[in-house]
């Protein structure tokens, strides 16, 4: 199937992964219809069947989800609709209207005991709430829908939306030091480059013969760091603009006790997402400098 011939459907639009696909979507596909959660709330089963059967999408990007990691402690019920109950009436809505899924999963699916990058078939024993809730949602995608991608990421951030880069620069603009965890590994990536993975993989899956790319996937920048490492390299370019650096304190995770427990090491092997779908992959620190330069460039604009 080439672009003239597919209609995507994406959901949750106003997240950091869905804004950047409502972007970069259109001129990759014929018709694109992005709903936020005003328009399509993916925990609503009715809801759900009755949009995909009037859009007749060829493939959903899944994009919403329960994000909160440490709400979801006390929101277990929540996290089980954003994360396992909409993903199920996504994927049953898709069977019946022959449709694809992409649906965006996690890394905190795994425990983080592992010593080298999780491949997508290593076994999954996730930590806290949100991590339960979506692999319960992958299970959910996996049993309705032959045609499904599910794509785990890690560490999403952008210009804008909430997230770790923003929450920096708010308090790194007016502290001189910060104190920052330093045991937990992984690759910080950039929802803009999570959408062009989703748009490389839409195409494949479109096709007649897409069931054969169906399964578990993994996508993350190359290479990887602590959120230490991650808050330095945040420093270092801001302090170009603001003239000053804040200095970063490594700290270990039990000196930063948050109600939930978050894997050691979770960088994601993406060799066989590269080789099947060509996505286009850059170093972390790359992605950063586009997000920041990105970041300044607003609130620059803002100003004038
Ligand atoms: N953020 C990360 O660091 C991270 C890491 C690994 C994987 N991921 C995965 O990456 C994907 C995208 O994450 P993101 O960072 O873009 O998340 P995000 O910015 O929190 O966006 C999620 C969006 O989903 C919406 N939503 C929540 N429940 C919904 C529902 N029932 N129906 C429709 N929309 C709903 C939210 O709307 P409201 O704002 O109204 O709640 C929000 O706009 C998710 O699958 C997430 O699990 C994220």
């Amino acid at each position: 199937m080439n672009a003239d011939d597919l209609t995507l459907l994406v959901t949750g639009a106003n997240g950091q992964v869905g804004q950047e696909l409502r972007r970069r979507a259109p001129g990759r596909a014929q018709n694109v219809v992005a709903l936020d959660r005003a328009g399509l709330d993916i925990g609503d089963a009715d809801a759900v069947a009755a949009a995909v059967a009037k859009i007749r999408p060829s493939v959903i990007i899944n994009a919403a989800a329960y994000t909160a990691v440490d709400q979801a402690e006390s929101a277990a019920a929540e996290a089980d609709r954003g994360n396992r109950i909409g993903p199920a009436n996504l994927a049953a809505a898709a069977a019946a209207q022959n449709a694809a899924l992409i649906h965006i999963s996690t890394d905190y699916v795994f425990d983080g005991r592992g010593k080298r990058p999780y491949r997508a078939d290593d076994p999954v024993s996730p930590l806290g709430i949100y991590g339960q809730s979506k692999e319960a949602g992958e299970r959910a995608v996996r049993d309705a829908l032959a045609r499904h991608v599910i794509l785990r990421t890690a560490w999403v951030y952008a210009a804008h939306g909430s997230n770790f880069m923003r929450t920096m620069l708010r308090v790194g603009h007016t502290r001189d030091e910060l104190k920052v965890v330093d045991d937990q590994h992984g690759t910080p990536t950039p929802a803009a480059d999570i959408a062009e993975a989703c748009l490389s993989i839409a195409g494949h899956l479109a096709g007649s013969d897409g069931e054969k790319f169906a399964g578990t996937y993994h996508y993350v920048a190359e290479g990887e760091t602590t959120w230490a490492g991650f808050a330095e390299a945040i420093f270092e370019r801001a302090a170009v603009v603001w003239g000053r650096r804040p200095s970063v304190t490594r700290i270990t995770s039990a000196e930063y006790p948050v109600p939930a427990p978050r894997p050691a090491y979770s960088v994601l092997d993406c060799a066989p997402t590269l080789a099947t779908f060509k996505t286009p992959r850059q170093p972390w620190q790359a992605g950063l400098e586009a997000e920041l330069s990105a970041f300044f460039a607003t609130l620059e604009n803002n100003k004038g």
